[in-house]
């Protein structure tokens, strides 16, 4: 047994959330439940990044507190998860003690290593972004300069302490040259590395023009930069400062998921502010692509965000689950249009699985008094299928150890399809009249088949796949992985079958 870390972003609470949270989250949700059951010690970690000039502003224009409005939007979050049914272990908030303690003491070691000087900032700061941008990298339209994600920046001049951000261009360099797997896709690896290879400049990691964040060890007029802050909840959560805490075995992370959008904080400044402090560096990131609604931007102003709990209300938890990591290759950028996700649940879900089940299920409950049969060695066709299904959790395995998730589907939908085209051929209902034996033994495979689909799936729905694992007689205890190594007994009685996926009729 291996540990094994995991982390979404911390999302900001200047907002509700919507489906683009609601996607990381599903996606390391999606590996955390892999791992366990394959029978790893796993550690999964989500929660808020609460401080900063754009939470403080937020606040202020909800006429709040900061502290009420953070309670508040934060909880939000943490009721996202539920209905989403995320099995993260710990929900971090940056305005808890604890977070507050780590910060403080990663900083107090930073110093000590003279990482950290004082100093002046003057330069664009994008409060929308929380970042930091070059000016060669900015464009201007009617008068308003625009970092390259589309927010606005402003010039800020202020008294600033600075990260020898500098120092660790070379380091870094070799670190992802070292690594291959450090950032992925591709894709974003080659952005990172151009962009350091640019020239790294040190790092303003204070400011002193707002007092919404932690306060700088010694100097309170400063509050920390939000990215020094927020990326640390990171070993905050596995115990730091406390390397000696029975979390800290999981650190360091092995993956943190995150959007293309914040791709710079986790691959350039994080890996270089723990390397600084004598921290073992995240072993990788990888940054998937960005959601648009029916071809456009989601966008407060254009009013089109997407709740992911009215989703859910119309069309159920696991369809969306399924949809989301299905539909757009992970890493790639795509598209969110309802039609999309009638015709994957429709055709895959509810024609493919669904009905597979459904017909094996009503056989066995007919023709064989409710009760599993035999299993027996067959024809060719039968060892076909078998040898399909052996492979499959292997395959699956490996798809989810690169985070492919649409191709860890596909491979399981494949397999599904082989299976129908299986049962048509096989018409173990006109065996009931001609060959009561051959039944048994079309229905036996059949049965395996689907404990193999329902096995595989469950990190993806879990809902669905416990009511389809106890419609086909599987004992809690027997659903990891290893488990499917076993034959349940002949003879073990199923429960009467019911559908388990609803076709979508209408898309709007
Ligand atoms: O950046 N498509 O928080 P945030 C896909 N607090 N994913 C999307 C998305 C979209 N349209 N919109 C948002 C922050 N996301 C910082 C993070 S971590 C130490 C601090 C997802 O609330 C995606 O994961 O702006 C993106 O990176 C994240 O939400 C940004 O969330
Ligand atoms: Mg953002």
């Amino acid at each position: 047994m291996a540990s094994f870390y995991f982390t979404t972003p911390i999302y900001y609470v200047n907002d509700k959330p919507h489906i683009g949270h609601a996607y990381t989250s599903l996606a390391t949700d999606v590996l955390a439940r892999w791992k366990r059951l394959e029978g790893h010690d796993v550690f999964f970690l989500t929660g808020t990044d609460e401080h900063g000039q754009k939470v403080e502003k937020a606040a202020q224009d909800a006429g709040m507190d900061p502290q009420a409005f953070t309670d508040q939007v934060s909880q939000s979050f943490r009721l996202l998860a539920e209905r989403m049914g995320f099995s993260h272990d710990d929900f971090i908030r940056t305005t808890e003690p604890r977070h507050k303690a780590a910060c403080t003491a990663l900083w107090e070691e930073l110093v000590r290593r003279d990482e950290i000087y004082l100093g002046h900032y003057e330069g664009w700061y994008a409060v929308r972004d929380e970042a930091f941008y070059g000016p060669d990298e900015l464009v201007e339209r009617d008068g308003v300069k625009y970092a390259p994600s589309g927010a606005p920046v402003a010039w800020v001049k202020e008294p600033s302490y600075f990260f020898r951000l500098s120092k660790w261009q070379d380091w870094l360099l070799r670190y992802y040259e070292d690594n291959p797997g450090f950032i992925a896709p591709a894709s974003r690896r080659n952005e990172v590395m151009s962009f350091v290879k640019s020239g790294l400049q040190d790092l303003s990691i204070s400011r002193t023009s707002f007092t919404w964040g932690i306060p700088v060890p010694g100097d309170p007029a400063h509050v920390m930069y939000v990215w020094l802050d927020a990326l640390t909840n990171y070993v905050t959560a596995a115990g730091y400062p406390d390397t000696g805490a029975e979390r800290w075995k999981f650190w360091p992370a092995d993956v943190h998921f995150v959007g293309k959008d914040i791709v710079r904080f986790h691959a350039i400044y994080w890996p270089a502010f723990l390397e600084a402090a004598g921290i073992a560096p995240p072993k990788r990131v990888f940054a998937h692509g960005w959601w648009t609604i029916e071809g456009q931007k989601m966008s407060k102003s254009l009013g089109n965000a997407i709740d992911p709990l009215a989703l859910i209300e119309q069309y159920g938890l696991d369809p969306l689950r399924y949809f989301l990591l299905r539909e757009v290759p992970f890493g790639n950028d795509g598209d969110f249009a309802k039609s999309a996700l009638m015709s994957r649940n429709n055709g895959e879900l509810a024609d493919t699985l669904g009905n597979l089940a459904n017909r094996t299920l009503s056989l066995i409950q007919r023709n064989c008094e409710g009760r599993l049969p035999a299993v027996a060695a067959g024809t060719e066709a039968d060892a076909e299928l078998l040898a399909g299904l052996i492979a499959l959790p292997a395959a699956v395995a490996a798809h989810l150890e690169a985070q492919e998730f649409h191709l860890a589907l596909e491979a399981i939908m494949a397999q599904a399809r082989a299976a129908n085209g299986y049962i048509t051929l096989q018409a173990p209902w006109a065996l009931k009249k001609t060959d009561l034996v051959r039944m048994g033994v079309v229905l036996r495979h059949l049965h395996s088949a689907l404990r193999v689909f329902a096995t595989v799936l469950q990190p993806f729905m879990p809902g669905t796949t416990a009511a389809m694992l106890d419609q086909l007689g599987v004992p809690q205890q027997a659903r990891g992985l290893a488990d499917l190594a076993v034959p349940l007994p002949e003879g073990t009685a199923l429960p009467p079958p019911a559908p388990l996926f609803r076709k979508i009729e209408d898309a709007a």
